[in-house]
């Protein structure tokens, strides 16, 4: 594989893949309406759990429809452009409304339409130590993604903000800055783990949904995590092997909160931690780790 650096450049500072700076222009002129639903995330953090709640929302839990085609292709990927897999503008351009974008964006990254528009946004923050693991377990599966090396390599590289969409620390504190705003709503994935009732309930609120409980047992167990990792539309299964090779690893590897402490040695905790401390000391942002 050619080297880590080769796959990636930087747009207004952030690292991103080549391809997706190569069309960054559609990104950042792409048109929002005002009955876009955004859902942000930093990369494994509970994007396509997140995801599948929503369409279950919408769908008034239409199993049915879930199933019809791919999360990517429901919900798709905002800035994402490698070659014939996707090619989120475009796909967005071509669907009716009202459409759910996924995106990994930065706040101040995100195309400004969404803002003038007044979008509802959805961002889900995952504690940084379960992130990596599963950003790790993501650049050896992935085949278009550089070697991440040993898995201290990498949570170095993670520390610095070399690796796809730049510092998480910079990602969580901006956007959790920006939960001020009313058409934010910011959830974390330990709750979820913790009490996915209430945070469906929370979801269901902020869209402007009444549910019975009969629709929220339902999507609670048709987005469970076992559920999810056995459906095609769900699991990425759908991609063939050269772009995402699962035999690797799968793409719903774990699911579970403090898998972390599985990786991380004494001393690279340590590090981590005292590093972590820098980085968000100017943040009301507080994550759990010990759950
Ligand atoms: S991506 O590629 O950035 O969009 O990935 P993302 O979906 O954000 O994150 C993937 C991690 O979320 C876990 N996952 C779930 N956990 C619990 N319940 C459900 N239903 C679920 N679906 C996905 C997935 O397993 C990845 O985490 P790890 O720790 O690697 O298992």
């Amino acid at each position: 594989k050619p080297a880590y650096v080769d796959y990636f450049g930087k747009i207004h500072g952030i690292l991103l893949y080549k391809e997706f700076i190569q069309y960054w222009n559609d990104v950042e002129t792409f048109e929002a309406r005002p009955d876009d639903l955004v859902i942000v995330t930093y990369p494994k953090s509970g994007t396509t759990w997140v995801s599948e709640i929503v369409y279950m929302i919408y769908t008034e839990g239409d199993v049915e429809k879930c199933k019809e085609d791919t999360i990517f292709n429901r919900i798709p990927y905002l800035e994402c452009r490698s070659e014939n897999v996707m090619n989120g503008v475009k796909q967005l351009k071509q669907m009716a409304s009202p459409r759910i974008v996924k995106s990994h964006l930065p706040a101040d990254l995100l195309p400004v339409s969404f803002w003038e528009k007044n979008c509802k946004i959805i961002y889900v923050c995952r504690n940084a130590k379960d992130v990596v693991v599963s950003y790790y377990y993501f650049f050896l599966m992935l085949t278009s993604n550089p070697d991440p090396g040993s898995f201290q390599d990498f949570v170095e590289k993670f520390m610095d903000g070399e690796v796809p969409y730049g510092s998480w620390y910079k990602h969580t504190t901006a956007w959790w800055e920006k939960r001020k705003n009313p058409q934010v709503l910011f959830i974390f994935y330990e709750d979820m783990k913790e009490n996915v009732r209430n945070e469906v309930m929370k979801l269901t609120a902020f869209l402007g949904r009444k549910v019975s409980d009969e629709l929220v047992d339902k999507i609670i167990k048709h987005t469970s995590f076992q559920e999810m990792k056995n459906n095609p539309s769900t699991n990425y299964t759908t991609l063939p092997d050269e772009v995402m090779n699962q035999k690797v690893s799968p793409f719903m590897r774990k699911g579970v909160t403090g898998d972390w402490k599985n990786y991380f040695t004494v001393a690279l905790n340590e590090k981590f931690d005292v590093h972590y401390e820098q980085q968000m000391k100017g943040s009301t942002l507080k994550l759990r780790t010990e759950i």
